[in-house]
């Protein structure tokens, strides 16, 4: 049900290409990181964002199943138990579907932090997914991976939501039902948006982050955010990025029980709006929070904000500025 037309760069190089595979047989994949949620889109709506994200290495092996050789820069806290690992599970799911017989050894270098709202889980998911179809030679398009990703995501985060492995996997903006995560849509954006994005030295961790949502919520505040979601997704059609900016800021659903884990979520978000962004938000469960801004050059300025503010309230955090990657997880 995908919906945007956009060309993806990598999908066109021929299975079997030169530079997919090394000498020694083995691919190197990158998986980016992504924003999520966005506002009031909670698991409907994430954007995948450029320069950061992690690499997955894998070779086919004559044994037949996923094995992990090493984890790097994960502080010996990931799992390299295939069933548990969500670059695992994602790598094997696809060898279930293609019914192959040969196995596969992967690396997984993690490039960013567990539990930072940005997406971690999903981007090792999407590389090691993309890896294994690579390293078959390219049987399968990304448009079949979406089960896989899911599969990986679901490891981790303990739901199978729809709204980070998705961006990661093809890039850009994409639209996911909540009910139904194998329903998105593409939306492409019309000009640059340019995203200052903080990441605070506070571990959430989305499993219980889902955990600590109400059940229920209140008919108004649904409606409320059902509105602000509409013109979310208009304005990003449309390259209106200061409503964009304003919608982003207006989750009463999730993002006010959520900011109770993050100490200097109000800071953070004062320090951005006084620095000019259009919106500040958390992403995900957090504590990575972003902001918008009309130029990189104010980007620049906003994300220097967030993190003398962060330190104020006495968390030491690293900031990024960054913009939407519109190619997805790809070969490197
Ligand atoms: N939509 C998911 C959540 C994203 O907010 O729980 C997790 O990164």
């Amino acid at each position: 049900m995908q919906g945007s037309e956009d060309v993806l760069s990598e999908s066109a190089v021929p299975p079997g290409a030169a530079g997919s595979v090394d000498v020694t047989g083995t691919v190197r994949v990158f998986g980016p990181a992504s924003l999520s949620n966005l506002g009031p889109g909670f698991d409907a709506i994430g954007l995948c964002i450029t320069g950061i994200g992690d690499v997955v290495e894998a070779r086919l092996d004559a044994a037949p199943g996923v094995r992990i050789e090493a984890i790097e820069g994960d502080g010996g806290v990931l799992p390299t138990d295939p069933a548990c690992n969500t670059a695992a599970v994602a790598a094997q799911t696809v060898l279930d579907a293609l019914r192959v017989e040969q196995g596969l050894v992967l690396r997984i270098c993690k490039q960013m932090p567990n539990g930072s709202g940005i997406g971690s889980s999903a981007a090792s998911a999407v590389a090691g997914a993309w890896a294994a179809n690579v390293a078959l030679g390219r049987p399968l398009d990304k448009e079949d991976l979406v089960q896989a990703v899911l599969s990986g995501e679901q490891i981790a985060s303990g739901a199978r939501h729809g709204d980070n492995v998705l961006p990661a996997l093809f890039g850009g903006l994409v639209l996911v039902s909540a009910s139904d995560p194998s329903r998105y849509r593409r939306v492409r954006l019309p000009k640059a948006l340019p995203i200052a994005l903080v990441l605070p030295e506070v571990r959430v961790f989305t499993k219980a982050a889902r955990d600590m949502l109400p059940a229920q919520v209140p008919l108004r505040d649904a409606v409320h955010n059902a509105g602000e979601l509409a013109f979310l997704v208009d304005a990003f059609h449309c390259g209106d990025w200061e409503t964009v900016g304003r919608c982003i800021m207006q989750d009463r659903l999730v993002e006010p029980v959520r900011a109770t884990l993050v100490p200097c979520y109000d800071a953070v978000r004062a320090a951005a709006m006084d620095a000019g962004a259009l919106g500040c938000a958390l992403t995900g469960s957090g504590p990575a929070l972003f902001a918008l801004a009309e130029t990189a050059a104010a980007a620049e300025q906003i994300v220097e904000a967030m993190v003398d503010a962060c330190g104020r309230t006495g968390f030491a955090a690293r900031g990024i500025v960054t913009s939407v990657d519109p190619d997805g997880v790809r070969v490197v």
